[in-house]
Formats: C-alpha cells, structure tokens, sequence
C-alpha cells in the first residue's frame, strides 16, 4: 500500500458522526436512486454493445466500487453528475481482482454479466459479511444448469461456458434476490427461454429487467415470481434512470418517527414501500402520499407493533427492521421484531444499547422494550443498515452520541449527514 492509500484508509476508518438529539426535524428532502438497483444496472451493462446512460447514480463507495470494476474489466466509465455513462464495446478482460470483490461483496452480481458478455469469468470467493454466512448456491447451481463449468480452487471461482450459456428451467428454493437477478443477466443473451420459477419479486428486479429490455433484451414477468427471459443476440445503447431507494426512505421516516417533527420526502415510490407505510402507520406516524412525495408527521408517543416479520417482497423489507427497532426503542410498549432473512443481523444491537434501548435477542428474534429516554454515548457502526439505526436513535437521544466506523453508513446512504443537517438535526462530521 503507498502513503496516500494508507493515508486514505486511515481517515475513512476515523471518520465519525457526532449527533446532538433531541431536535425536532422539519423540511423536505429528495430521496436518492436505489443503491440495491444501480449495481446490477451497472454490471448489466456489460452485457450491453453500446453505449449506456444511468441516471440517478447516487454518490455511494459501493456505486465507485462498480465503476472501478468497470474500469478494470477494460469498459469505458465515466461519472457525469447523477450519472454514470458506460461504454463495454472494448471490454478486454473476465476478471474481477479480489481487493474489488472484497470491498463489495454484492459484486457477486457481475458474475452472470461478465461470463454472459465473455463466455467465463474469474472472480474471488464472497464468502460471508457482517449479517452472517452468505452463500451464493443457488447463483453457482442455477449458472450449472445454463452450461457453465465452475471450478472452485483457493478461495477463486474459474467459470466457463464451453458450448455458450443455454436457457433452461430454474427453480429457486429460495427467492434470492441476487441470484435472480444473476440469472437474467446471464440469460438475457443466452440461447433459447430461460424460465425462473420462484423468482425474486423486489423492486430491483423490475428496474433491472427495465433498463435491459430498453436496451433491447426480451424479459417478462419481473415483479412476479415466474420470470420468461427469451435470449436475444444483441443488446445495446439505452438510457435509464434508476429507481428511488425505498430503504433510505424508510430511514429518514424513522427518523422523523423518533425526533418529532414533519418532514417531506419527494422523489420516492409509494407502491414500492406498502408494508413499510403499513409498519410507520401502525406506530401511529401520520402519512400523506401525494404522487412521489409523501408527508411522515410523528406521533405524539410511538405506539409498539406487537409482531413485525421482515419477509421477502411485497412483506416487510430485512433492511428496514434496523432503523425500524430503533424507532421502536422509544415506543409505548414491548415489540417484537422477527429476522427471517439473515442469521445474524443483530451485531448492531448491543451498540444501541450503549444509548439506553432495552432490548433482547434470541436467535431470529428481537424483543424491543420501549423507554421513555435514551442518552446519548460512543458507538461503532457493525454494518450499513445496523449503522443508519445508531443515526435514527442519536436523533433522539438526550445529550451527545458519537458514531464511528462510519465507512459502513456510506456505503449506502449519500450525504446523510447533509440531509438531516438539512432536516434540522444537529449533526456534523468528523473526518
Ligand atoms: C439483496 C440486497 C440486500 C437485501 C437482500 C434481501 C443487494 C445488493 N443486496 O441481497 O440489501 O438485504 O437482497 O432483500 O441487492 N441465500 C442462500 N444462497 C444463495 C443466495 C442467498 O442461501 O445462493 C440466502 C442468503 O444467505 C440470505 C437469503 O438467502 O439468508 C437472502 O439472500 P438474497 O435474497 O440473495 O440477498 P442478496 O441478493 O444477497
């Protein structure tokens, strides 16, 4: 590593954020593109002989981390604002090094794209994060079954397709959303059908199968869970703007829930978010949807929510449940939040419990008993969304919280800080 890296990393692991609760938030804020949807468009467009045009890239390490991945694998890639322009015609290489797999593990999702538009890729083992073990079988099962030969040999992945990538019948045991979305990318040029039963149905999946169809690609059925993708010889130029982040949405109405105040968010897709809009109703928010805006006011005392599942989509979103809890820390009752996704999701826990929450986990279960105060202390970020929910709870806690290792926070949130500075918090930065 020379200086500067060194240098660099250092200052993005000190970084902190400090929060002063106990600020009511008021205004309006644009909710940023879906960081969950613009990493596989952008590993989609490798498939793409053109030249492609993504609007509404947010500013994310995640999002500089795809384009580096681009970059590597020989595309052109340039950022313009909120966009980000990839041209893949020059594409020279399959492989992913693995200091770029390791800083993004979803980067799995480049794997369908580079042996659909290569014919093989070699990319490093993901292995597990911070939420627990995340195998990725059912991508490496279903790629076997479309024709390709993958050798696994010291922690790296040799793929192959020797007689060219085949549509086939899938059938997912489980609806992975990264693995679904591996498929369409290695389908969408495949020879014949390829028919995905027990497909993911999230959001993500719909905007995917969008930009590729535009960009000449034949899928059908995204958004339900049996998905038809005639593969097609040629994919080219297109243009496409990138779905609103309903997680992030999500977050900032924690985090009007648990301050006090109104606050606006525009730019964001109610239909995208009903069980969440369900969730904050139940916790007695009030909420006005105008076309892309909706209007969270808090309640007086949050209610407790006896039971809430996250489940896979349309249900209650997985990476809601952390800043969800935290707004359910100052509830009027005992709540009980069911992880049925991920193993270990609940690291951040003991972090807010630093700030006073009272709250008991046991396996996949989470028992949040509501207090009336919560102060303010020093905590670390464990994981992105474990990292938003210490954010949501500082708002409202008495006194001075601190939060470090914040790298996690930017992975998916642009500018947070900023927003809720924005919104009225006191809150700054600290790099
Ligand atoms: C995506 C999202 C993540 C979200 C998750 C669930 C991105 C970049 N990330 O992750 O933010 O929390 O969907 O909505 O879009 N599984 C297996 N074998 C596999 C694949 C998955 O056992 O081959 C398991 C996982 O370990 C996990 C569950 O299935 O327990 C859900 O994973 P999956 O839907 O694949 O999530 P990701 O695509 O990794």
């Amino acid at each position: 590593m020379d200086c500067e890296t060194i240098l660099l990393v250092a200052g993005v692991f000190m970084s902190e954020i400090t929060v002063n609760g106990g600020r009511k938030l008021t205004g309006e804020l644009n909710i940023q593109g879906a960081k969950n949807s613009v990493l596989p468009v952008l590993a989609a467009t490798i498939l793409c002989k053109g030249e492609c045009v993504v609007h509404n890239c947010p500013r994310l390490s995640d999002v500089e981390t795809s384009v580096k991945i681009l970059l590597n694998l020989g595309c052109n890639c340039v950022r313009d604002g909120y966009s980000v322009v990839v041209d893949s015609r020059d594409i020279s290489s399959y492989e992913i090094p693995e200091n770029l797999m390791r800083e993004m593990r979803s980067s799995v999702v480049f794997l369908g794209a580079v042996i659909g538009r290569m014919g093989k890729a070699v990319i490093s083992s993901p292995g597990g994060c911070e939420l627990g073990p995340r195998p990725i079988d059912l991508h490496l099962s279903a790629l076997r079954q479309m024709g390709v030969r993958i050798n696994e040999e010291h922690g790296f992945l040799y793929c192959d397709a020797p007689e060219g990538l085949k549509g086939t019948e899938i059938n997912l045991s489980f609806p992975s959303v990264g693995a679904t979305e591996n498929i369409i990318l290695a389908a969408a040029t495949a020879k014949g059908v390829t028919v995905i039963h027990n497909a993911a149905r999230e959001p993500e999946i719909s905007d995917l199968s969008d930009f590729l169809n535009s960009a000449g690609a034949r899928i059908y059925g995204s958004g339900s869970d049996t998905i038809y993708i005639h593969g097609v010889e040629h994919v080219g130029s297109t243009e496409h703007t990138i779905i609103p982040d309903r997680i992030v949405a999500a977050t900032y109405m924690a985090c009007t829930a648990v301050a006090g105040g109104k606050v606006t968010l525009n730019g964001v897709m109610p239909s995208h978010m009903v069980a969440i809009l369900s969730a904050f109703r139940e916790s007695g928010c009030d909420i006005s949807v105008t076309g892309k805006s909706l209007t969270v006011s808090s309640p007086k005392k949050i209610s407790r929510i006896p039971t809430i599942r996250s489940l896979v989509y349309p249900g209650f979103p997985t990476d809601a449940g952390p800043v969800v809890i935290a707004m359910l820390t100052k509830a009027d009752g005992t709540s009980v939040f069911v992880e049925n996704i991920f193993e270990n999701r609940y690291r951040y826990i003991d972090e807010l419990k630093r700030l006073g929450a009272k709250i008991k986990t046991e396996g996949k279960i989470a028992v949040i008993e509501g207090v009336n105060e919560l102060s303010g202390a020093g905590c670390k970020c464990t994981d992105l969304r474990g990292g938003a929910a210490l954010v949501t709870a500082a708002l409202s806690a008495k006194g001075t919280t601190t939060i470090g290792d914040i790298h996690h926070i930017e992975r998916g949130y642009e500018d947070i800080v900023g927003n809720l500075r924005q919104l009225n918090a006191d809150i700054s930065i600290k790099e």
